[in-house]
């Protein structure tokens, strides 16, 4: 069990008007401005060291963020479905990780449970907090905030919350707008992608990024789905996959078209050699992404460490070596998409994610679920 562990805790009180200010010293010796986030500070620790590792912005990290949109989007605005980022997709494992949309997130169940299980937190707050702190192993983020203070649910969502890459836009945009997201932040939440890749859509091979620069978050995602697909980086035809412009690149049908519908096209190449827009809509995004169905949460940004900075070779995007722009597919109507100088050297293959150790477990993808209580974890 942890103790809530500070020190010494200097409160300015609100006498005329004046705010109040409190800080507390945590017994680990971080000040932060309420009392009860020193809680989160021993957990930090272990994650950082014995969870991700030497996982900087790799498979682990990719993992973490993915669940913590899984379970944070079994929430509506309109129905009674579920208290959103409630921890459910792993309280019900048994019932959840049986949809299809969660195929893979047996990984992020492998990676946390254990970690879960040591630590006095809600399953809910854990999911979160460990992607938020996933985000902070990969250059370009923005320092994400951090609220506590989740009640962990009761019941699982229902099936189809979570899109699937084989769905239209406007099927997504209807799922995400019940949630609370509009398409800006939809569009603003798949900067994600530039941190990520597919270990299930092509069955014959794992860790197929998504872009050229996996590991950074950066802008290269919204340039290269932009490009004219020309090749299966694996097998062809598989459900939610399109063409990609590079070998060793998977593109999701769902990206492909967020990229081209009149809906989202300005928005998405509104990403292209903006790193700051991208960045901050996807920091604002992602806070709200995060508490979606909880309330009464408690501010604990100030534990969350500071990211990397972006490398100055990642701060411009390029046309990937050999590409230009007439292999550009442009599709906002309004604005042309930039000129870009490309990479030189070779043609690239992009490597695979190496997956991560701690990915693999008990919880497989056998489409039977896997449940939190078992002692397997
Ligand atoms: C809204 C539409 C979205 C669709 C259709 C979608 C679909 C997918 C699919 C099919 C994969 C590959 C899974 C696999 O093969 O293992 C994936 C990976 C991933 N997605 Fe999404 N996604 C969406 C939005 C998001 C959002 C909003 C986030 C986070 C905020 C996110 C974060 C990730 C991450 C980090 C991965 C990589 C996971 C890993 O490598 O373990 N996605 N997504």
């Amino acid at each position: 069990m942890l103790s809530i562990g500070f020190l010494l805790l200097a409160a300015t009180a609100s006498v005329y008007g004046v705010a109040v200010d409190r800080r507390a010293t945590c017994a680990t010796g971080q000040t932060v401005k309420n009392a009860a986030c020193c809680a989160l500070f021993p957990v930090l620790e272990d994650i950082q060291e014995n969870m991700f590792e030497d996982d900087s912005c790799g498979d682990a990290a990719h993992a973490a963020l993915r669940v913590a949109f899984h379970d944070a989007i079994g929430w509506s605005d309109n129905r009674d479905i579920g208290t959103g980022a409630d921890g459910s997709i792993f309280i019900f494992g048994e019932t959840e990780l049986t949809y299809d949309a969660n195929l893979g997130v047996a990984d992020a169940f492998n990676l946390e449970v254990p970690f879960i299980k040591k630590h006095n937190i809600s399953v809910a707050d854990f999911i979160q907090f460990a992607a938020t702190v996933s985000l902070t192993r990969c250059p370009g983020i923005l320092q994400p905030p951090f609220m506590m203070g989740r009640i962990d649910a009761k019941a699982p969502a229902p099936e189809g919350t979570v899109p699937e890459p084989f769905q239209s836009v406007q099927t997504i945009l209807a799922r995400m707008a019940d949630a609370g997201l509009s398409a800006a932040e939809t569009v603003a939440l798949l900067a994600s992608h530039s941190i990520a890749g597919a270990d299930n859509v092509d069955p014959t091979r794992e860790g197929f990024p998504f872009d050229s620069t996996p590991s950074v978050f950066d802008t290269q995602f919204f340039v290269e789905t932009q490009l004219r697909g020309t090749l299966f980086p694996g097998s062809s035809g598989n459900q939610g996959e399109v063409m990609s412009p590079i070998a060793g690149e998977i593109r999701l049908q769902s990206d492909h078209l967020f990229a081209r519908d009149t809906a989202t096209n300005c928005l998405w190449q509104a990403n292209v050699n903006n790193q700051a827009h991208m960045a901050q809509s996807f920091q604002s995004a992602f806070a709200k992404m995060s508490v979606l169905g909880q309330f009464n949460l408690i501010d604990c940004s100030d534990v969350i460490p500071t990211p990397p900075p972006l490398p100055a070779a990642n701060a411009r995007s390029v046309f990937p070596p050999g590409i230009a722009h007439s292999n550009v597919e442009q599709a906002c109507a309004t604005t042309a998409f930039p000129n870009l100088p490309t990479a030189p050297g070779a043609a690239l293959t992009v490597p695979q994610i190496i997956q991560a150790e701690g990915t693999e477990g008990a919880c497989d993808d056998d489409g039977d679920g896997c449940a939190i209580s078992s002692p397997n974890f």
